[in-house]
């Protein structure tokens, strides 16, 4: 039996930021943000969106009746979470309106874990082929302004609904995992915004992907001929060419020029976004399914997973013959929709997020034109509304 990614389906914010507009606020070469970091435009999460709203606009609209009842399990993988307790995936189930005789956890590891979440939720459906799993990358990548970190970061949700025969992508069994404790990016529990060793993030990550991706070729037999295309996780999406260049001495000179048309397909949608953390490997494997018209049944597509602190695991999956069918064919439509707001407007909403303390708050959300958002905080509880009900 088959098992694996049904369905994908992204949400973001409705603004953005043009980002040689950002490096001119900056005093830096448009050129260094727009070839060097390999970013176009970066998603303005306003304060009426948060981790849970992300998760729940990126799922419903991917969810037939026959989904919904079929779920039995929600992973939500995020490092923006909204209570150190509860989980954000009960918040998320409840907007969804999942059974109740569902299993409800949040994930935690950096931009890996919604990788965690995969492949529990793949071993779940093997073990139980009637049921089907929802997993949710979502977070909102913040460095802080004026910081080096800035031009990387984003945020959005990427929803994967996980089955027996699949749509989109059957997964392997086999991965290779590489854990270590590694201090190049956290979050201590009193910050809002990231730390992080920029270059020695951007190094581990690199010798992360050799490792697994080499352990993986060794452990499989296999070549990197064998690929029809890498995807990664692409905190910005430089990030992900410099990762794929590292390994192209493998590949004959045809295949490298195969290997880099089919990345900046991967990495045509995340240029528009920015970083999302969990769901930024899962936007670029949708931003290749979507984009590159050169794909075909059977093809194996690789994934490499990383998250800081640091984990990193690479494994694959065979595309399947109706794979459109599962994909999230409005995404173009709805980023070349979105507004363009100034540097002042994306300070101020950068500035405008829920206050973490303990006071009533309210937020105007006239302006968000989501079907969930975040109104505000009342006795120390996060207010969501489904502006549909
Ligand atoms: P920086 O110091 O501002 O930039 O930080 P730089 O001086 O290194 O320049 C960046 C690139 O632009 C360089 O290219 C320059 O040469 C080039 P490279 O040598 O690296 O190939 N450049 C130009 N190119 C064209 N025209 C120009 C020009 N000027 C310069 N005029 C950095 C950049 C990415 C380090 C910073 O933004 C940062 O710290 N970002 C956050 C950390 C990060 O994203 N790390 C990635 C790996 S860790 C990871 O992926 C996990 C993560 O997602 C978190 C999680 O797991 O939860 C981050």
């Amino acid at each position: 039996m088959q098992v694996g990614i049904d369905k994908l389906h992204f949400a973001t914010s409705h603004l953005y930021v043009d980002m040689a507009e950002l490096a001119n606020a900056r005093d830096e070469a448009p050129d260094k943000y727009l070839i060097g970091i390999g970013q176009s435009k970066m998603a303005v999460i306003p304060p009426s969106q948060d981790a849970v709203t992300l998760a729940a606009n990126a799922a419903y609209p991917m969810l037939t009746a026959a989904d919904i009842a079929a779920i039995d399990l929600l992973v939500v993988a995020t490092e923006s979470g909204v209570d150190n307790s509860k989980a954000a995936a009960i918040y998320v189930a409840q907007l969804l309106g999942l059974n109740r005789r569902v299993r409800t956890i949040e994930m935690k590891e950096a931009c890996y874990a919604a990788t965690a979440g995969v492949q529990l939720a793949q071993d779940h459906v093997r073990v139980h082929p009637d049921k089907k799993a929802l997993v949710i990358g979502t977070d909102i990548a913040r460095y802080g302004l004026h910081t080096s970190g800035e031009p990387t970061q984003g945020g959005g949700a990427l929803a994967m609904l996980i089955s027996a025969n699949p749509q989109v992508l059957a997964l392997d069994t086999n991965s290779v995992m590489l854990s270590q404790d590694v201090m190049d990016f956290w979050r201590p529990l009193y910050h809002t915004t990231a730390l992080v060793d920029g270059k020695y993030s951007s190094n581990i990550y690199i010798d992360y992907f050799q490792d697994v991706f080499k352990g993986y070729l060794a452990e499989q037999d296999m070549s990197i001929a064998d690929f029809t295309a890498l995807t990664f996780h692409l905190p910005y999406t430089k990030m992900g060419l410099k990762a794929l260049r590292s390994v192209l001495p493998l590949a004959t000179m045809d295949q490298q020029a195969a290997l880099l048309a089919h990345f900046e397909h991967a990495r045509h949608f995340n240029r528009q976004v920015g970083n999302l953390y969990t769901g930024s490997l899962y936007l670029s494997l949708l931003s290749l399914l979507l984009t590159d018209a050169t794909l075909k049944p059977n093809d194996l597509i690789g994934l490499f997973s990383y998250g800081s602190g640091a984990e990193g695991e690479f494994y694959a999956g065979r595309l399947q013959p109706a794979y459109q069918q599962g994909l999230d064919l409005g995404l173009p439509q709805r980023l070349a929709r979105r507004q363009r707001v100034s540097v002042a407007e994306y300070e101020r909403l950068f500035n405008g997020q829920l206050a973490w303390n303990d006071t009533d708050q309210v937020i105007d959300y006239a302006d968000d034109p989501h079907r969930f958002v975040l109104t505000g905080q009342k006795a120390e509880q996060h207010q969501y509304l489904d502006t549909q009900a």
